[in-house]
């Protein structure tokens, strides 16, 4: 048996010691640091959505299919923000587990300081009605077909009915005034363009002042330029309302356009992108600039991207080297190095150990 070498921080007792190495420290020194430890917020707690550790599994026909992997999200209020992956990544499990569509196998995830895992049916009736606003891929499936642009925008009004019902068509019509729809007010949606109906769509989410509007593929369906004006129908409702906006999109220029794009990669949020204004100090000149980041969950783990991996031929397991102001990674050598050590031995001396 091996004997391990004594931690640094340890008195001769084997109990903990001040870093700075001076008295060991008491139990009940101890116990009032857990306690401390259990005072702190709570993960995200200020944040209006926060993911945590959030799990679904779906299972058919006996084959269980991990759509979401234990993924952590937590976006502020009144961020406008894109979500990005490749096709069946989870984007859309993890969107209607947002808008209360549908409840996660496992973790937690809180909008507005409701819980979405344990909310009862009435709550959850609650929830979609006032929290979230939805705007979907299909532009046929956000709006009813026999309505008016004003009457569907009304319609979610009426069925909260908060509003008083002669200020109904008042509100509507602002809405559409706000999102550049005052043409489109008493045509049907066959008598409007996919742009403008995608846009209706977006006035019919905002009805009831929802402090979250999720759209999934919003522009998917459309064309780059009108695409381009859906997108800014999102932003104005972020900058005159303050609504927070979360959209999935495969579309590059959209995800350019917010300031953080957050990658999502086998059920796990994997990256983000940040992209700030910086002001050139001699010239006075404004740009964008954006940086990558890695993810890194509660637990510590990293998910470092697959192009790195493969450009590096890094595969199961890397070496760490903690330096004082970063974290080395490198690729595993020691295959080589036992094969370069054998090759050694067999020329030299037999059983030759391989160097550093
Ligand atoms: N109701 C369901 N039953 C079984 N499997 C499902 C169900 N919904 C999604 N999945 C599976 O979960 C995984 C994630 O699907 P999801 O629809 O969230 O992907 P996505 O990122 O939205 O993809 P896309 O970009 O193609 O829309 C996929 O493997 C999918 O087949
Ligand atoms: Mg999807």
């Amino acid at each position: 048996m091996t004997e391990r070498p004594a931690h640094p921080d340890a008195t001769p007792d084997g109990g903990p010691r001040e870093p700075d190495g001076a008295a060991p420290v008491g139990l009940a020194e101890l116990e009032r640091r857990a306690a401390a430890r259990g005072d702190r917020p709570a993960y995200g707690h200020d944040a209006l959505i926060a993911c945590d550790r959030l799990v679904r599994v779906f299972a058919t026909d006996g084959v269980e299919v991990q759509a979401l992997q234990g993924l952590d999200l937590l976006v502020a209020e009144g961020e406008l923000m894109a979500l990005v992956g490749a096709s069946g990544s989870g984007k859309s499990t993890l969107m209607n587990i947002l808008a209360g569509l549908d409840v996660p196998t496992a973790g937690a995830a809180r909008v507005d300081g409701r819980d979405l895992l344990t909310m009862g049916a009435r709550d959850r009736l609650a929830y979609r009605r006032d929290t979230v606003g939805f705007v979907w891929q299909q532009t046929a499936r956000n709006l009813l077909p026999y309505l008016t642009a004003l009457q569907n925008v009304a319609l979610p009004m009426r069925l909260a009915g908060r509003r008083r019902r002669a200020e109904r068509p008042r509100a509507a019509e602002e809405l559409l005034t706000m999102l550049a729809l005052d043409h489109c007010r008493d045509r049907r949606p066959h008598e409007m363009s996919g742009g403008e109906q995608q846009r209706a769509a977006i006035a019919v989410a905002l009805a009831n002042a929802p402090k979250v509007l999720l759209a999934d593929e919003p522009t998917g369906e459309l064309d780059s330029a009108t695409a381009e004006q859906v997108f800014a129908a999102f932003r104005t409702a972020n900058a005159e309302l303050g609504t927070t906006v979360v959209i999935v999109t495969h579309d590059q220029t959209v995800a350019d356009e917010v300031r953080r794009t957050v990658a999502i990669r086998d059920g796990r949020t994997s990256s983000e992108v940040l992209r700030r204004t910086e002001r050139d100090a001699a010239t006075g000149a404004e740009s964008l600039v954006s940086r990558e980041y890695a993810m890194l969950d509660r637990a510590g783990r990293l998910q470092l991207p697959a192009d790195h991996l493969t450009s590096l031929g890094m595969a199961h397991r890397v070496l760490l080297e903690l330096e004082s102001d970063h974290i080395g990674v490198w690729p595993d050598r020691t295959a080589d190095d036992a094969a370069r050590s054998r090759t050694d031995g067999e020329e030299n001396t037999p059983g030759g150990a391989s160097g550093a």
